[in-house]
């Protein structure tokens, strides 16, 4: 039966045919909602005959915010990684070893309740769909139970086995790019709809990075690749060279690679989670903007780098540290982040797209980076239901 949802103060559409500005807003806005898709969505005055109805009490609504780059299969906990890292020692490649080592000692179970616990988390964030690597394994098997873990809870499911080279390996880390460009790919890429690699200081050089996206897209997987984090290597150029659909971090930009991000349709995913908790340089989002790349904001939710599950963080600080504006930041969390899994179901109110939305207690979407550190987030609805209601 359709549903409307009506009494909206401030509706975000991303639909600059439907509202006004860079979000598409409408004020006193109605949407219906029919078999977990947007029926219909407009002004209150113009709303059909519906007999099911939701009073929103006046408050904003934005489509779901898409969570493009997340790490949620793990076990363990580095926050004395973290802590010395704010007494001054610098952030490394090296510490996922750490994570790896208590993830292959953890059971399917203990993983599984540990994903279950940050996706509901999510949830609470008003995050509707997001993407989930592997990476914390570095076997044949600990990858392919990770991946598959992972497609449990997400259709946007990633196998990252170049994440780093494991200690076993550390003599001849080009054996181990052989594995997982053909054993470890073999059992992963069944349960993944993605190929990454962590291409930086640390972990994997450009030609390794190539070698293992390749393989990744002969058995069937679309590429993505974590991109010039650490130092300006050639990371963002592979990403181009590829057509990944996002390279991720780009916290070190030459002129040269914002040139071939602009001509690409490759997202620039920016993290600042991760350069808040690294205590690195933040990368210029306006710059990049300007520049006409399509940039996405995503969590990065993992144990070394960013340990958040809340995109109203990352929004906030992508408009105090990264030079946004709030519209530009909430678009590059929703709209941004859907372009970056290359999905045009999510990320705005459209017609017969998924009806995936977030109710904020709060005047304007503005009050998202205006509000730091508040959870304004009253409920989260996912196809049509709701999946997190405050207070219920
Ligand atoms: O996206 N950069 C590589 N991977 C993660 C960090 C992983 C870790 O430190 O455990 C990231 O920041
Ligand atoms: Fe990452």
């Amino acid at each position: 039966m359709p549903t409307a949802f009506t009494n909206i103060g401030s509706l975000v559409t991303n639909d600059l045919e439907r509202g006004t500005g860079l979000l598409g807003e409408i004020d006193n806005a109605a949407f219906v909602v029919d078999e977990g898709k947007i029926a219909w969505v407009g002004s209150a005055l113009d709303l059909p005959a519906v007999d099911d109805r939701f009073d929103l009490e006046g408050k904003t609504v934005i489509p779901g915010f898409v969570d493009s780059h997340a790490h949620l299969a793990f076990a363990g906990d580095r926050s004395e990684e973290f802590a010395a890292r704010m007494a001054g020692t610098r952030y490394e490649a090296g510490g996922i070893k750490t994570t790896v080592a208590a993830t292959r000692a953890a059971s399917d179970e203990e993983l599984r309740s540990q994903i279950a616990s940050r996706v509901a988390e999510f949830h609470r964030s008003g995050i509707t769909t997001f993407e989930s690597k592997s990476g914390y394994g570095l076997t044949v098997a600990d990858e392919a139970r990770t991946v598959r873990l992972n497609s449990e809870v997400t259709s946007e499911s990633t196998f990252l086995g170049a994440h780093v080279v494991p200690a076993e390996f550390a003599a001849n880390p080009d054996d181990y790019v052989d594995l997982v460009c053909n054993e470890m790919m073999f059992a992963s890429a069944p349960n993944a709809k993605w190929i990454d690699v962590f291409c930086d200081r640390g972990a994997f050089d450009y030609d390794q990075a190539e070698q293992v996206l390749r393989a990744g897209m002969a058995a069937g997987l679309m590429p993505r690749i974590h991109a010039n984090q650490l130092e300006a290597g050639r990371g963002v150029e592979l990403a181009v060279k590829l057509d990944c659909a996002s390279a991720d971090h780009c916290s070190h930009l030459n002129v040269r690679d914002i040139e071939l991000l602009a001509g690409s349709s490759t997202v620039a995913t920016l993290l600042p989670s991760a350069e808040f908790s690294t205590r690195a340089e933040y990368p210029d989002a306006r710059r990049l903007w300007g520049a006409g790349v399509t940039v996405a904001i995503a969590t990065d939710c993992n144990p070394g780098s960013s340990f958040t599950t809340s995109m109203a963080f990352c929004v906030a600080v992508a408009v105090r540290d990264m030079h946004f504006t709030p519209e530009q930041a909430i678009w590059s969390a929703t709209k941004g982040g859907a372009m970056a899994l290359r999905r045009s179901d999510i990320g705005a109110f459209g017609l017969c797209m998924k009806a995936d939305f977030v109710v904020l207690d709060a005047p304007s979407a503005t009050h998202i980076a205006y509000r730091p550190g508040v959870d304004l987030v009253e409920s989260t609805w996912i196809s049509g239901k709701a999946v997190h209601r405050r207070n219920k």
